[in-house]
């Protein structure tokens, strides 16, 4: 049973150390670019809704750890390239150099690629997961992290950068970049406690994991304008120097504010009645959208 979250999250800084490879004979300088990227910080939000997950469905959170990381591999990739120069060129990350800048770009964009196959290398040799579980927890996480989702998203972020997007399109560019992760947390620690695809709770999961997805993408826009740098230990004011599609650009602030608490709320009443509701899920649901970084 996961007791508390500041506990839970140590074991998962555990967890990613272990998987991390340390040594190399050709590939050292990747390889501590991986190590930076990944053990320099971070919420852990995505690894710890899997968890909470697996949990809310009867598993053992610890047999959904190696998904949890596969996760945060996927996450703290997806980071290394958000920000290099060709991307939102920001130089800084959790308070300290992006990992280009500490690195070199070359060993930044490479240290990205291995950190995305070894999520798919977590999952296949993860104990205690059904073969078939296996498979579908790889399939989702290929579409959560590839074309349909997260990288989708980012190329379409990119694209339409100086042009100004529609609430419709908007909505599906965050949930493509930023909510398709998060929303295959929560089916993933499903999946790992061996839930039905085909359930009305599978399918209550996933919904919850949409709205908190889009929630917490709008809230990442709303801090870019509110929070400093220091706080945020990313460069705060990123998207309105790059003419980004954010929310608080289209609907102004406060109803920006309001758009991520009715998601919150809705979420959160998901739960209640599909009786998905732990303690756990609501709290992280909670610390998805009222956080201040
Ligand atoms: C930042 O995600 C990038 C987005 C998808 C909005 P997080 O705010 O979860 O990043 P860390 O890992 O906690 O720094
Ligand atoms: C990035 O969104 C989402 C990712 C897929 C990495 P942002 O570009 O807004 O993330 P931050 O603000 O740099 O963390
Ligand atoms: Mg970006
Ligand atoms: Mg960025
Ligand atoms: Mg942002």
């Amino acid at each position: 049973m996961i007791s508390d979250l500041s506990a839970l999250q140590l074991q998962i800084e555990a967890s990613l150390q272990q998987h991390l490879p340390t040594k190399s004979q050709i590939a050292q300088p990747m390889l501590d670019a991986m190590s930076y990227a990944v053990m320099g910080g971070g919420k852990r939000l995505r690894p710890m809704l899997v968890c909470a997950s697996c949990e809310a469905f009867g598993g053992d959170y610890e047999t959904a750890m190696p998904a949890a990381c596969a996760f945060e591999f996927i996450h703290a990739y997806s980071l290394i390239h958000d920000d290099l120069p060709a991307m939102d060129d920001d130089a800084l990350r959790h308070g300290k150099p992006s990992t280009h800048i500490a690195f070199g770009e070359a060993n930044a964009i490479l240290a990205g690629d291995s950190l995305h196959s070894l999520a798919f290398q977590a999952i296949s040799e993860a104990q205690g997961i059904s073969a078939t579980n296996k498979l579908t927890i790889i399939s989702l996480l290929s579409k959560a992290a590839g074309w349909p989702g997260m990288s989708g998203g980012q190329c379409l972020d990119i694209a339409a950068e100086g042009k100004v997007l529609e609430l419709p399109e908007l909505e599906m560019l965050h949930a493509a970049k930023t909510g398709a992760l998060i929303k295959s947390a929560l089916e993933v620690g499903a999946l790992s406690a061996g839930a039905d695809i085909q359930s009305a709770a599978y399918s209550a999961i996933g919904e919850f994991g949409a709205k908190i997805g889009l929630a917490f993408q709008v809230v990442d826009d709303i801090l870019d304008v509110t929070e400093t740098s220091d706080m945020l230990g990313k460069p705060a004011g990123s998207d309105e120097d790059l003419n980004k599609n954010t929310f608080p650009r289209l609907l102004g602030l406060d109803p920006s504010k309001q758009k991520a608490e009715d998601l919150l709320q809705e979420a959160l009443a998901l739960l209640k009645q599909t009786g998905l509701h732990t303690s756990l899920l609501a709290t992280l649901a909670n610390r998805a959208v009222h956080r201040t970084f």
